[in-house]
């Protein structure tokens, strides 16, 4: 049963269709070196919903600007290409996540809060642990669950048995996927993100976020997005029904060198993060 709906899931991955048209245009842009702010901010123009988006996400506080964005090519030049890279990739995913993902309890919104939330607090601890590339962290944080996504779809009569395995034995989800499924949403995410061509450090910790001593390639970023969900879990942010089953791995703390007060800090930090999110989507 398991491998049938794996190769389902594996043919969705594959014809899973690109970011969306402006989006594409606005990344490659970004990548060029040649390309000016003025060249972007035209491609995001065509859309006025995404303009507003882009500027109400470059005003939240948590790009920290003293005074008011009121232009996508003023955005531009304050956010930097990296930023911007990352607001154009959250604002695209919005309508890939704002579904219901029932089998995991989650309304429809939540794993885009969720989502959005491990994000920015990916971002809070890259920058208190000087990753040097917090931008990579909030990509990581973004897409960490998407795998849920793709699994909610395809796993109809077999949630319940996931459900039931979880409650019973008190199992985080992830465990009881692989259980009866013989994979779980970390492994599809990563493939989600594969598809996407994403870098493979980025695949690696949608790949290990909830087991993030197996990441080889960048131990950091896969403890920082599983530091990220955990307290995204704590503040309980898109929580699902199995939202307080995953613990707090000490390996991945040790390797950011954060103790305990310091994740209490953290989560005290990250508690606007909630607000935060509201108003940048509203
Ligand atoms: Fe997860
Ligand atoms: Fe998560």
């Amino acid at each position: 049963m398991g491998r049938d709906i794996e190769q389902r899931i594996l043919k969705e991955i594959k014809d899973l269709p690109p970011f969306s048209a402006i989006a594409n245009r606005a990344l490659k842009l970004t990548k060029d070196p040649r390309s000016s702010a003025i060249d972007i901010s035209r491609v995001i123009s065509y859309d006025p919903a995404f303009t507003a988006r882009v500027l109400r996400m470059a005003n939240s506080a948590y790009y920290g600007f003293a005074r008011k964005v009121t232009t996508v090519s003023e955005a531009i030049v304050i956010l930097g290409y990296e930023t911007l890279k990352s607001v154009v990739l959250a604002l695209t995913l919005q309508n890939f996540y704002d579904k219901e993902v029932r089998g995991y309890g989650l309304e429809r919104g939540d794993l885009w809060k969720h989502s959005v939330g491990c994000a920015l607090a990916s971002r809070l601890i890259a920058g208190q642990v000087k990753y040097p590339s917090i931008e990579e962290a909030f990509v990581a944080g973004l897409l960490h669950d998407v795998g849920k996504v793709i699994l909610n779809q395809f796993v109809g009569e077999e949630i319940s048995k996931i459900i039931e395995l979880s409650g019973s034995e008190g199992l985080p989800f992830a465990e009881a996927e692989k259980r009866v499924l013989g994979f779980d949403h970390q492994d599809i995410g990563s493939k989600v993100a594969e598809k996407w061509n994403f870098n493979e450090k980025v695949v690696e910790a949608i790949r290990s976020h909830h087991k993030p001593d197996r990441a080889k390639k960048d131990p950091e970023l896969t403890a920082i997005v599983h530091v990220a969900d955990f307290i995204c879990l704590s503040l309980g942010l898109g929580i699902g029904s199995d939202g307080m089953l995953y613990p707090l791995k000490k390996e991945a703390l040790d390797l950011l060198k954060l103790d305990e007060l310091e994740i209490d800090n953290l989560i005290f930090s990250a508690y606007n993060i909630t607000e935060e999110i509201e108003k940048i989507l509203a």
